[in-house]
């Protein structure tokens, strides 16, 4: 099999799962990932939005996450989430990120089309497999007191012919679709558009992501796998995680040394990914890989 992300997404809507991708902004969150792949025997992507990647460093997002993911020998990638800014997307292509979601979305239809055709040119150019989005997926990653409904009034959804169209010229090998997904978790589930996606998936000449896979729909979750989702971003349940963890060891402790407040905090980040994990069908998959 092919062993690059290109090869395992490829492997992944051939079978059947998605391979979840999940934002890391510090040490400790990818120690908790690291920890959850090698549990589970799972690939994973290990991803960094703008905000996150310019508080982390490039580099020093790279190295982490090189050096932890060596260790374990498993096909562990890694993504520039949300690169909104061409210069912060160049600097991904030219560091070897492994892919780059390049997102036009905030621009004007035309600029962002030009803008995708010349991220696609480029990260193609160096063998970086290149997300795109047009229909801007909705809300932030964070705990929301509104409706999902609420939210996803403010957006469009994704159009099967028009994207089927706009992707045979763009040529991106990932497409972020808007089906109902949002960032964030919101006062209800968010429901995903099944319908749209199967007629996606007959449609589309590339791959699928979906971003927002904090507070969806469980069960509609497993079925949007099955009908050709092969990648699954998140963010808010590990944030949430986090934060929580730590205020609880926080809570009624003077205790000063880091090393020993953070490892609850780290096992709170593997616990979320397990389950994630288990949810997108991709536990054992490392494992297949090493028997073949
Ligand atoms: P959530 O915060 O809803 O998990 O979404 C994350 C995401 O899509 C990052 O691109």
């Amino acid at each position: 099999m092919d062993s690059s992300l290109k090869g395992w997404l490829t492997k992944a809507s051939r079978e059947g799962f998605a391979i979840g991708a999940f934002n890391a902004v510090n040490l400790e969150m990818v120690k908790g990932i690291v920890a959850a792949a090698q549990i589970t025997q799972s690939p994973l992507i290990i991803e960094a939005s703008q905000g996150e990647i310019e508080y982390f460093g490039f580099r020093n997002f790279l190295s982490v996450v090189k050096n932890l993911s060596s260790e374990t020998g498993l096909p562990i990638f890694t993504n520039l989430d949300h690169g909104k800014e061409i210069e912060n997307v160049k600097k991904a292509i030219e560091l070897g990120f492994d892919m780059v979601h390049f997102d036009g979305s905030d621009l004007g239809f035309e600029e962002n089309l030009r803008a995708s055709l010349q991220m696609v040119e480029l990260a193609h150019q160096k063998g970086v497999l290149i997300e795109v989005e047009f229909e801007k997926i909705q809300g932030v990653s964070e705990k929301q007191e509104e409706t999902a409904e609420e939210v996803l009034a403010k957006g469009e959804l994704t159009d099967p012919d028009k994207a089927a169209g706009l992707l045979t010229q763009v040529k991106a090998d990932i497409l972020a679709v808007s089906i109902g997904n949002l960032h964030g978790v919101y006062r209800t589930a968010e429901e995903i558009d099944l319908l749209r996606l199967r007629r996606l998936a007959e449609l589309l000449p590339c791959l699928m992501s979906l971003h927002g896979g904090s507070g969806i729909n469980q069960e509609q979750l497993k079925e949007a796998i099955g009908l050709g989702i092969v990648k699954i971003n998140v963010n808010t349940d590990l944030r949430i995680a986090y934060r929580q963890t730590l205020e609880n060891v926080l809570k009624g402790s003077d205790a000063v040394k880091v090393y020993q407040l953070m490892p609850p905090v780290i096992a709170s980040i593997q616990k979320v990914v397990e389950e994630k994990i288990k949810l997108f069908g991709s536990e054992g998959k490392a494992v297949e890989i090493e028997r073949l």
